[in-house]
């Protein structure tokens, strides 16, 4: 379904800046995944992209004292100065780069911070270079401001992750920035240094291309990975990266929209204006909970992780031990992204053969009620996305029917 078909009353017609942009799968599955449990069926969505913990008690506490102080009313356009110095301090304590506040800007969250600069800078038919699979939001916002998506197969095999010479070929004289997410939604892989330090010999070769980093997952990684960013990995190449961050998913403050990113002063500014003619500036009293967020106790980090890594080993060893499927132990994120090839070709209970990631989803939708997003969605088939930002008892019963459901198929 996309922008064009979705509108078919008479005489109105979108814009074709968006004529080419679908209806989220996700969004999709997770509207019929709700209408099913309004039918009263027990659903068990796996598909949501945020914490299912809560925003820190000190954080809300902060919002609440800035209300009642009146810090109710238009800030500095991209950021007050007091959260633009505990964003540097954040910068230089947990990631070694040095930014000023001028070098910083606070948007109404990541995907702002995404928008602003493909806005401020993309020329029509200008290329980013994205590896898939691929947070869906980046190839639409990317058309949105008139710019080509090339996408980059990743194997599971090369862990999802891009290599040098997958980047370098993907390269071209239009190519305005590559945009690497790590930890990264879908996949959870992520990028050590190791792995960075031949695509940033790349881009050191071809100065025209910037570096555009999301880093939201950043305090969600397991085991012995230790999470690093490109620009404190290679220096030279910090006047042309753009680091980005944000409350949602480490202090799980998605309601609260506030994403941030340091960069050159230049790109900095440009999208400054893209913002003060969209939301003016990001949300006074989220400003407020942001910079307690980020100056306050970071202890629970270390709590919420060991719980999503439980989680993680809870779902990875049950996918694994289905006939069918196999899913790699993912670094870092709250998502496994596990490959169904296996089960193509087989035919549920009722005669229907599973021929796509798709028919996979759908099948579980309707047969185990668990509420998955096939691969498609993330532009690399045939795979499927868990989100185990759950319980572990429903996950455990999520696992239990997935299972069950995959044994019915012949
Ligand atoms: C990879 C990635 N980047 C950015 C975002 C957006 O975060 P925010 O809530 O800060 O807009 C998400 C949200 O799901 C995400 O998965």
């Amino acid at each position: 379904m996309n922008a064009r078909t979705d509108t078919g009353e008479a005489g109105f017609r979108p814009a074709s800046r968006i004529a080419a942009i679908g209806v989220s799968r996700i969004l999709q599955i997770g509207a019929r995944a709700a209408a099913m449990k309004r039918q009263g069926r027990p659903v068990i969505i796996l598909g949501a992209g945020e914490p299912d913990f809560d925003t820190p008690d000190f954080v809300k506490q902060a919002a609440k004292a800035a209300i009642d102080a009146g810090d109710t009313k238009y800030t500095a356009l991209d950021g007050t100065p007091a959260l633009k110095q505990a964003i540097a301090r954040k910068f230089e304590r947990e990631n070694g780069v040095a930014y000023t506040p001028d070098e910083i800007t606070v948007s109404t969250g990541a995907k702002q911070i995404l928008f602003n600069a493909f806005m401020a800078t993309l020329n029509e038919g200008d290329e980013v270079v994205i590896p898939t699979p691929y947070w869906t939001s980046y190839s639409d916002i990317v058309a949105v401001a008139g710019g080509k998506a090339v996408l980059v197969p990743c194997s599971a095999q090369a862990g999802f992750r891009l290599t040098a010479a997958q980047l370098e070929a993907a390269i071209t004289p239009k190519t305005r920035w590559v945009l690497l997410n790590s930890p990264s939604n879908p996949s959870g892989a992520a990028y050590g240094e190791a792995d960075y330090r031949p695509l940033l010999d790349v881009l050191m070769r071809h100065p025209h291309v910037w570096l555009m980093v999301d880093d939201i997952y950043e305090h969600i990684v397991y085991d012995d990975f230790r999470f690093v960013t490109p620009a404190a990995i290679e220096p030279r190449l910090k006047e042309r990266t753009l680091t980005i961050n944000g409350g949602s998913k480490a202090y799980a403050m998605t309601g609260w929209r506030i994403g941030y990113a340091g960069g050159p002063k230049p790109l900095i500014k440009v999208m400054a204006v893209i913002q003060s003619q969209s939301t003016s500036c990001p949300s006074s009293v989220s400003q407020a909970a942001a910079l307690a967020a980020l100056d306050g106790p970071q202890d629970f980090l270390g709590e919420r992780r060991d719980s999503f890594r439980r989680r993680r080993d809870l779902v990875v060893g049950a996918l694994n031990a289905i006939d069918g499927i196999s899913c790699r132990v993912p670094e870092g994120a709250f998502y496994t992204f596990a490959d169904c090839a296996g089960l193509l070709g087989r035919a549920t209970p009722s005669g229907t053969v599973i021929a796509s990631d798709d028919d996979f989803a759908d099948y579980l939708l309707e047969e185990a009620e668990v509420a998955v997003v096939p691969g498609s969605a993330f532009g690399l088939s045939p795979f499927f996305r868990i989100s185990y930002a759950t319980g572990e008892a429903e996950l455990t019963e999520a696992m239990n029917r997935i299972a069950a459901a995959c044994a019915r198929l012949v």
